[in-house]
């Protein structure tokens, strides 16, 4: 740790077209989080293979998501970004971990339920201990708090009940952490079908907005998302298509949903509509200008991966060693 402030952690996968869920749900958070706290973000190679990836995509897709954590506002000099796949000790804390993890609580994971479902030809070992490495990730750093959106929440629980297990066999060796939810945006839905969660594995392209779109798909997509038929800008149960539009529009205009139904009151959905996608272009279009720019300095990007990988290592190590003493491996011989 640098200091005295308290460790946060998170991580996303580079594996699709990040969407606005991410932004809002994450990112967004990440940032305004980041003064705060001592801060690990983290690019989670190692999760994304559990489905299988074209080798020469993840590669650039990790790096893009790295630059993309510098664009949104993340400063790589006060907040350490790194690629998990650089640092050697979440496989090897991982490994111990699944050694102190049960089946039956494996078992109970719904996201492995609805990936074992999509991807029912490569049920793999790895999609099945994927939460173990997640806490592996989470408790290496000594992490108080994890931001995440509300589809973690059973991650970061199952995280908490094996650091207590293992507290309670050997002693308080591992912070317990705490999920962390922004008050908007940390469940984004779908445009198409709001009832679903907005998500980069989307077939249906009108259904997300991804973090790359144009102006132009932007104000497409808002168009086009599916609303209800009760005429009023109206933050309720019955209007899920709109109480969605309402979340997004809020959550990028730092509104809550009550100060955005006042702004609408008597105005249609239409106007709305339009509203919303200017908002979201106007979170998005400082973005894509920061990753254009970022894109072209590559010696830049390289200087932050070394870096950032070798501070992510010594932290993660002094846990690790730690971890390794306390289940009994011999000591190194110096
Ligand atoms: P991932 O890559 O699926 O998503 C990254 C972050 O985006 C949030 N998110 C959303 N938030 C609101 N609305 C949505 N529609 C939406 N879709 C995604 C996710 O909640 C997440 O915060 N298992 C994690 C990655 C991970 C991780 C970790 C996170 C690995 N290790 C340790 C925190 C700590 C995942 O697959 O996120």
């Amino acid at each position: 740790m640098l200091d005295n402030r308290k460790v946060l952690f998170s991580g996303m996968q580079a594996t699709g077209n990040l969407t606005l869920g991410n932004y809002l749900g994450a990112l967004k958070n990440w940032v305004s989080l980041s003064d705060e706290y001592d801060c690990f973000y983290c690019v989670v190679d190692e999760h994304s293979i559990t489905v299988r990836q074209d080798p020469g995509v993840l590669r650039k897709r990790a790096r893009a998501l790295l630059t993309l954590y510098i664009g949104a506002g993340l400063d790589p000099e006060k907040n350490c970004l790194y690629y998990q796949s650089h640092v050697s000790a979440h496989a090897e804390l991982a490994w111990i971990l699944n050694c102190f993890t049960y089946m039956g609580e494996l078992n109970r994971m719904t996201q492995f339920k609805d990936k074992a479902e999509k991807h029912s030809d490569n049920i793999n070992a790895g999609l099945y201990t994927y939460p173990v490495l997640m806490a592996a990730d989470i408790l290496l750093f000594q992490s108080d708090i994890v931001p995440v959106g509300s589809d973690q929440k059973q991650h970061i629980e199952i995280t908490r009940d094996i650091a207590e297990r293992f507290n309670n066999l050997y002693g308080d060796v591992f912070t317990i952490p705490e999920p962390y939810f922004g008050k908007t945006g940390a469940r984004i839905m779908s445009l198409q079908e709001p009832e679903k969660k907005m998500s980069k594995s989307d077939e249906n392209p009108n259904a997300s907005i991804y973090l790359m779109d144009s102006p132009d798909d932007v104000l497409r997509k808002c168009k086009r998302a599916v609303t209800d038929s009760i005429g009023e800008i109206r933050y309720c149960e019955e209007q899920p298509g709109l109480r969605n539009l309402i979340d997004i529009y809020g959550a990028c205009m730092e509104k809550s949903p009550a100060e955005v139904e006042k702004e609408f009151a008597g105005k249609g959905y239409g106007d709305f509509k339009l509203a919303v996608a200017e908002a979201v272009n106007s979170v998005l279009r400082p973005l894509h200008e920061e990753v254009a720019r970022l894109e072209k300095d590559k010696a830049y990007i390289d200087s932050v991966i070394k870096n950032n990988a070798e501070r992510a290592a010594y932290a993660a190590n002094k846990t690790l060693r730690k971890v390794q003493k306390k289940v009994g491996f011999p000591e190194r011989v110096r």
